[in-house]
């Protein structure tokens, strides 16, 4: 049973703690939102009627707004939930609408539409028909956070299919799917996109961040079952798309940017999703992909949150150090611009996040960039690392969990009694508003109280990475080379490749792509390379740390726009 608002008022001025208010929320509104985003699937969930297998109905509002339809971003961040549960042994009863899931998004993938056809651009149309067919009205196109999320969503079960024995579906079915959003993400990410709210075409922090966790992800997968013909291709533009997530960064107003057009603040819940969508506890509080408990992510929160507190109403009076009610922007006029569910749950999810992260730690670092957001608990506090013994830490990890389950119980409060969670609710009054029983919202809350209750979804690949110096950011079409070379080689001896692009490694000795000799004395690889391209490139001999290059003049090769190419060279 849900409390309303005075009941909660009560139940706190008898000292009943917040925690225990929003203990009880989760425990009635965990099954109401499973349920409510089950009856949003097709084609037997109870609100989709006319939804075809596997199809997520964004909301089953018809007018105002019509939400009718199946949008690739909303679909996946949902499926991603639901594959989620199923491999985490949470439901097993949902394998089943996983494959439906994965029959529906293998006809969208087909499908023409006004972004374009398979080849030439379809993969970045936003939303369908819920029939499968395309939708052909004006819209904000293209957008190319789905492909990625997608393919996020379907890595999560190719993973868990082999660890389970079923590889073959990964690689006949699964993994032809993933390719396609990979190489549409390979080989577009550097051209506008609209943003994840449909309205501004630029670039875009979430679908920059989503996109490079994807092809981080589709690495592995591709080495764990022997495609590697696309390992260094992924592997260059996965480079550049962290070098360039790093200039959305803005140092001097302490948040990221949520896109490099639009003339907004760029203050933006776009970067509160992202660090919750590319959340890995294995990178602990990692700047460089912006983790939940990096301090970029940290003051990011805290002036994003603080930029709503003269914007909505129903904020007044509460003080900087508790939670409020946020949306998807401080300029946002869509319904006269309101706190949306899923970005107050989302600001719980990454303190949650955080949270995990610092007790699986130990320890809490604090930097003069996130200073500011640990001050609303201690406004002394000074940079340091407290660690798990001192009085700092464990005072800190309970005003945050507090701060963090304010959130949830301003959600609370403004949940109707039958638990329903719409998109919005409204800045004076507080109800709810716009779609209703948005499929999102419902994937949202079961997301911040799995993190709530200490869920650590599966790595995907952010430990350790570096942020290369130099960004390369025109990644354009490329070829699949094939480079053969006639290469006589001792015991121990062993042929590389590099060269002048980025997916030969830039001419890196110790980076340099390894051939197979398996036709012997023929050594092989084949690599996705830039398309009307001069390519310089060179074989080297590692023997024992010892590299010898082939002599000058180097290789050339003078791409096509398209296809596949094979050279045949004879070590020289
Ligand atoms: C509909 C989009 O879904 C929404 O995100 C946007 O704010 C409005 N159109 C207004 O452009
Ligand atoms: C509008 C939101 O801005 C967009 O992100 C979402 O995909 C659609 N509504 C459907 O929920």
């Amino acid at each position: 049973m849900r409390l309303p608002l005075v009941f909660i008022s009560v139940l706190l001025c008898r000292g009943l703690a917040q925690s225990t208010v929003v203990d009880n929320y989760i425990a009635s509104e965990s099954p109401i939102a499973k349920a409510g985003l089950l009856a949003n699937i097709g084609p037997s969930g109870s609100k989709s009627s006319g939804a075809k297998a596997g199809v997520v109905v964004a909301s089953p509002s018809t007018t105002d707004p019509n939400y009718l339809f199946t949008w690739t971003r909303d679909s996946s961040l949902v499926f991603k939930v639901i594959v989620d549960q199923f491999t985490q042994g949470i439901d097993s009863s949902l394998r089943g609408l996983i494959e439906d899931f994965v029959g529906a998004e293998s006809v969208l993938q087909q499908t023409s539409n006004p972004s374009g056809a398979i080849t030439t651009g379809g993969l970045g149309e936003p939303k369908f028909n819920i029939d499968l067919s395309a939708f052909t009205g004006s819209w904000g196109r293209p957008q190319r956070d789905g492909s990625a999320l997608r393919s996020t969503a379907l890595i999560t079960y190719a993973n868990w299919l082999i660890k389970n024995g079923n590889a073959s579906f990964v690689s006949d079915t699964l993994w032809p799917m993933i390719q396609l959003d990979l190489d549409y993400v390979q080989n577009n990410w550097n051209q506008s996109t609209f943003d994840l709210w449909e309205e501004i075409n630029s670039s875009s922090f979430f679908t920059t961040a989503v996109q490079h966790r994807a092809l981080r992800q589709g690495i592995t997968l591709a080495q764990a079952i022997g495609q590697t013909s696309v390992v260094s291709g992924y592997t260059a533009q996965a480079e550049n798309l962290l070098c360039f997530l790093q200039s959305y960064w803005n140092p001097s107003g302490g948040y990221m940017t949520a896109n490099t057009g639009g003339g907004r603040s760029g203050i933006d819940s776009n970067t509160v999703l992202t660090s919750i969508h590319t959340f890995d506890s294995d990178a602990g509080c990692d700047d460089a992909t912006f983790q939940p408990c990096s301090d970029k992510a940290l003051l990011n929160l805290l002036t994003y949150v603080n930029s709503f507190r003269s914007v909505y109403s129903i904020n007044s009076g509460i003080p900087t150090s508790q939670a409020a009610a946020v949306g998807r922007y401080p300029e946002d006029v869509y319904f006269n611009g309101n706190p949306w569910y899923l970005s107050t749950l989302g600001v719980a999810e990454q303190l949650y996040d955080a949270l995990l992260v610092w007790n699986q730690q130990q320890s809490i670092m604090v930097t003069p960039t996130s200073q500011p957001f640990f001050a609303l608990f201690q406004s002394d506090i000074a940079p340091g690392t407290y660690g798990s013994t001192t009085s700092t830490f464990s005072s800190l990890i309970s005003s945050i969990k507090d701060y963090a389950d304010g959130f949830v119980a301003i959600v609370a409060d403004r949940t109707p009694a039958d638990g329903g969670l719409s998109e919005q609710f409204d800045k004076n009054t507080g109800a709810p508003l716009s779609a209703v029983d948005l499929t999102w919202s419902y994937a949202s809350a079961l997301t911040a109280f799995a993190a709530r209750g200490g869920f650590v979804p599966e790595s995907w690949g952010a430990k350790g990475l570096t942020v290369p110096s130099i960004c390369e950011n025109n990644p354009g079409p490329t070829v699949s080379a094939t480079f053969n070379v006639n290469a006589t080689t001792v015991m121990g001896e062993n042929i590389f490749l590099t060269g002048s692009v980025a997916s030969l490694d830039t001419w890196s000795p110790d980076n340099a792509l390894a051939l197979s000799a398996a036709n012997y004395p023929i050594w092989s690889i084949t690599v996705d390379i830039p398309a009307n391209t001069n390519v310089e490139y060179k074989y080297i001999r590692k023997n024992n740390g010892v590299i010898t290059w082939e002599s000058d003049p180097n290789n050339e090769v003078s791409t096509p726009a398209s296809g596949t190419i094979t050279l045949n060279d004879s070590w020289r």
